[in-house]
C-alpha cells in the first residue's frame, strides 16, 4: 500500500530523482493518465508530488477535479521557476503547494505539511463518519448588493425553526462581512481566532470562536478588520466546515461577491449551492460564467437552487429571459420590498421579526428545499462522499 505518488514524465528527472522518492516510500509514474490509474488502485494515497514538466494545465484540471473527488490528496507542484501568477492559479485550483524543483528541503517540507494536513483533515471527517452530518448550504452570486447576506441571515433563521434544528451561519465574506451588522452581534469573536488551532480543530475548538445569537442557532463572524481576514486559509475554512458538520444540521455560508480559496473550500463541501440572481443584465452575465465553472468543477447542477432577488421588479426582463441567463431553473421568487433594508437597519431577519412576510414565505420555502421537506433528492453529497471514505479504509 503507497501514500505517496512522484509524477514525472521526463526520463532524465524521473532517473535522477526516482529513486530518492522511492527511498521515501513513493510509487513514480510517468504521466497524469498513469496517476489516475494508480489512486484508482490506490484510494488512499495522501500525496501526489507533480514533476515539473507535467503540463501545467492538465494539473490544474486534475487537481480541481481531484479536490471534489478525493478532498484528502493533497498535491505539491515542482516547477523550474515558482512564477507569482503560476502560484496564484495554482492555489485557486487546490494545489496545495509550489515548490522549485531542485529545492529539496522545500519539497520535504511542502510534502510533510500536507501529509500532516492530509491526516488531521481524515481524523476529522472519519471521526464524524457515522455522526449527524450537517448540511453545508453556500450562498453567492457573483456581483456585490444582490442580497447573499439578506438570504444567508434569513435562510439560517428559518432553518433554525425556532432553535428546533441546529443551524451555523458562517460569514466568509472576510473582508467586508455584514453578518454581525444584520444580527446586531458583537463582533468579539471571528473566524481569525481560530487561525491559532488550525490542523487540530476541535469542536470545543469551534465553540470557543462562535457567538450564539439564538438557541441552537450560533454564527462564526467575519474579522472586524479587512486586513485579518488575508490570514484565513482554505484548510482552515475545510477544517471549521468539517467539525461544524458534526455539531449541526446546517451550515449556512456567506459569501463575498467573488470566489475566493476560502469560498472554493466551502464550495467544495456544500450539499446546496445556492446562487442569487436580479433581474438585470452584469448579474446575470456574471452569475452565468459563475454557473460555468461550476459545471467546470462538476458541482451537481440538481444541487443548484437558484433565488431570484427582486423578482417582480418591473425592468423588462421575463422569469423565461432571466432562466435562459443562468442557463437553470428559477427555484426560488423572492419580492422586492422596502421591509427587507429596514430590517437589515433594525438588525433582525425579517424571517424572525415579521414570518407571515412575503419574503420570509420565500425564505422558508427555500429552507424547506435545503431541508428535503419538498422533495428533494434523499442522499447528500456529502454523504456520498463520507461514505467513499469509509471504504476506502
Ligand atoms: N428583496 C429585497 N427587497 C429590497 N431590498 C433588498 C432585497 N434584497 C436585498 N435588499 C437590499 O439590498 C442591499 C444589499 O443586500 P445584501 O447586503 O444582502 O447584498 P450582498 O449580496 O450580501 O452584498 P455584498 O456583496 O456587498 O455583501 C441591502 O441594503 C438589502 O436591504
Ligand atoms: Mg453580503
Amino acid at each position: 500500500m503507497t501514500y505517496y505518488v512522484y509524477v514525472e514524465p521526463d526520463p532524465e528527472r524521473r532517473a535522477a530523482s526516482g529513486e530518492a522518492y522511492a527511498g521515501h516510500g513513493f510509487d513514480v509514474v510517468h504521466d497524469l493518465a498513469d496517476l489516475a490509474e494508480h489512486l484508482s488502485r490506490n484510494p488512499e494515497t495522501l500525496l501526489v508530488v507533480v514533476g515539473a514538466t507535467v503540463d501545467l494545465e492538465a494539473v490544474l484540471t486534475f487537481t480541481a477535479y481531484q479536490r471534489v473527488q478525493r478532498p484528502l490528496l493533497g498535491v505539491v507542484l515542482l516547477r523550474p521557476t515558482v512564477e507569482p501568477d503560476v502560484l496564484s492559479r495554482a492555489m485557486r485550483s487546490g494545489v496545495r503547494e509550489v515548490v522549485q524543483e531542485l529545492d529539496c528541503e522545500g519539497i520535504r517540507h511542502a510534502s510533510a505539511r500536507s501529509v500532516d494536513l492530509s491526516k488531521a483533515l481524515s481524523t476529522t471527517m472519519r471521526g464524524h463518519d457515522d455522526a449527524r452530518t450537517a448540511r453545508v448550504i453556500t450562498v453567492f452570486a457573483g456581483k456585490g448588493g444582490c442580497g447573499k447576506s439578506v438570504v444567508a441571515t434569513n435562510l439560517a433563521a428559518a432553518l433554525s425553526a425556532q432553535g428546533t434544528r441546529r443551524v451555523l451561519l458562517v460569514d466568509l465574506d472576510l473582508q467586508f462581512g455584514d453578518v454581525a451588522i444584520m444580527l446586531q452581534l458583537p463582533p468579539a469573536r471571528s473566524i481569525t481566532d481560530a487561525i491559532g488551532m488550525a490542523g487540530r480543530l476541535d469542536e470545543t475548538g469551534l465553540r470557543s470562536v462562535l457567538t450564539a445569537y439564538r438557541p441552537n442557532f450560533d454564527v462564526l463572524l467575519a474579522p472586524a478588520s479587512p486586513a485579518e481576514g488575508e490570514h484565513v486559509g482554505r484548510d482552515l475554512v475545510t477544517e471549521v466546515i468539517g467539525v461544524a458538520r458534526g455539531m449541526y444540521d446546517f451550515v449556512v455560508v456567506d459569501t463575498p461577491p467573488f470566489v475566493t480559496d476560502q469560498v472554493l473550500a466551502a464550495l467544495d463541501l456544500s450539499d446546496w449551492f445556492v446562487p442569487i440572481v436580479t433581474p438585470d443584465l452584469p448579474t446575470l452575465k456574471s452569475i452565468r460564467l459563475t454557473v460555468e465553472m461550476f459545471d467546470l468543477l462538476e458541482y451537481p447542477r440538481e444541487r443548484r437552487l437558484v433565488v431570484f432577488n427582486r423578482a417582480d421588479s418591473q425592468v423588462g426582463l421575463t422569469v423565461e429571459d432571466v432562466e435562459e441567463a443562468v442557463g437553470a431553473h428559477l427555484s426560488v421568487h423572492m419580492p422586492s420590498s422596502r421591509d427587507v433594508p429596514v430590517s437589515v437597519n433594525k438588525g433582525i431577519p425579517i424571517t424572525l421579526d415579521n414570518p407571515t412576510h412575503p419574503v420570509s414565505k420565500a425564505m422558508r420555502r427555500l429552507a424547506d428545499r435545503c431541508a428535503g421537506v419538498a422533495g428533494s433528492p434523499e442522499e447528500p453529497v456529502a454523504r456520498r462522499r463520507l461514505f467513499a471514505f469509509g471504504r476506502k479504509r
